[in-house]
């Protein structure tokens, strides 16, 4: 490419290769000034404007805030490319308004989400984590060797499993559910029909549903959405999962219903807060099963996350379509 070198700024390395067998960010570095933040504290709001000062791209993480003061202060960006599919941590309307590309990476993250999504509903049903401490703790002794009421947990099979939001992440959960014998409602905003999902509003999913999983974006229709009245219309003993993001479930309400039996168990990967404060009363439910934001957290799903991340950025800076864009009313010209 003959001309200035377009200056890029990532936010953290990224694993895996790209199709070449290249580092991932390889092609990134052939044809832009790339730097890449190596310290293991993620780069504050201030560090974040200073580093952008002069970049056209930004490759950033979920856990990246780039809200309106960051970007009204990179004057020169032109696309964001963020390595995740969620993008609640980018001021979408100020990056539209400025004429910036956002790219994420749907699709890629979908069966690895709906895998953990499923292991956590399986883990916090049949109790295998307090199974485990059990066992550690030397609580499996010989005067206790199998007891008819040892560590009950619910069945899956027969029983009705509620999906909050009908995306791909929604779909590949009713595909699992089905496999292992259940009944899927389902509820989402556009009230799109899904083979094999009976639709329900979301009043009557609380309502019917033994497992009730969270797969709809944060946005500001979806905050809250399941908070304490929400909680309190579900059958008693249900079972709750969120692996879409913290600020949809409300994690006070959902502690007192662990804590007060009304719910009989949690699987939960995304918080309000992240880390998950010390001070969370999440942290002492017993049949609560925590994961720190681990969804799309396998080998090939993050490398196929990042070829798409690096995907979008190049094609942004080239002033063309981005493979997956957030918003694709802002149109560039080369
Ligand atoms: C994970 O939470 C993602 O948005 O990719």
């Amino acid at each position: 490419m003959v001309g200035k070198r377009p200056r890029v700024f990532v936010t953290s390395e990224l694993p895996g290769k790209a199709v070449d067998g290249r580092p991932v960010l390889d092609p990134l570095r052939e044809i832009a000034d790339c730097r890449v933040w190596n310290r293991a504290e993620m780069p504050q709001p201030e560090a974040l404007r200073q580093e952008l000062s002069g970049c056209e791209g930004l490759l950033c993480l979920l856990t990246d805030r780039v809200d309106r003061a960051v970007i009204d202060a990179s004057a020169a960006l032109t696309t964001i490319s963020s390595c995740s599919v969620g993008v609640d941590h980018i001021d979408v309307t100020a990056a539209t308004e400025r004429g910036i590309a956002v790219g994420h990476t749907p699709g890629v993250l979908t069966d690895a989400t709906a895998d953990l999504a499923f292991g956590l509903l399986l883990a916090a049903a049949r109790r295998i984590p307090e199974a485990d401490r059990f066992v550690r703790d030397h609580r499996w002794t010989p005067e206790r060797r199998w007891e008819p009421r040892m560590l009950l947990g619910a069945d899956l099979s027969g029983a009705t499993l509620g999906i909050v939001g009908l995306g791909p992440i929604g779909q590949a959960m009713a595909r699992r559910a089905h496999g292992f014998g259940m009944r899927v409602v389902g509820w989402t905003r556009s009230q799109r029909p899904v083979d094999g999902v009976e639709a329900v509003s979301f009043p009557r999913l609380l309502e019917i549903s033994d497992f009730v999983s969270v797969h709809v974006a944060l946005v500001d229709a979806t905050r809250n959405l399941l908070d304490a009245a929400a909680l309190a219309t579900m059958k008693p003993g249900a079972l709750v999962v969120n692996t879409s993001r913290g600020g949809i479930v409300d994690e006070d309400a959902l502690a007192r219903a662990l804590a007060s039996g009304a719910l009989g168990a949690a699987g939960v990967d995304v918080f309000d807060e992240e880390p998950l404060p010390e001070a969370s009363p999440l942290r002492e439910a017993q049949n609560i099963v925590l994961a720190p934001h681990i969804g799309s957290a396998t080998y090939r799903t993050r490398e196929s996350m990042a070829r798409l991340a690096v995907d979008n950025l190049l094609a942004g800076l080239a002033g063309r379509p981005l493979p997956q864009c957030v918003n694709p009313e802002v149109r560039r010209r080369a």
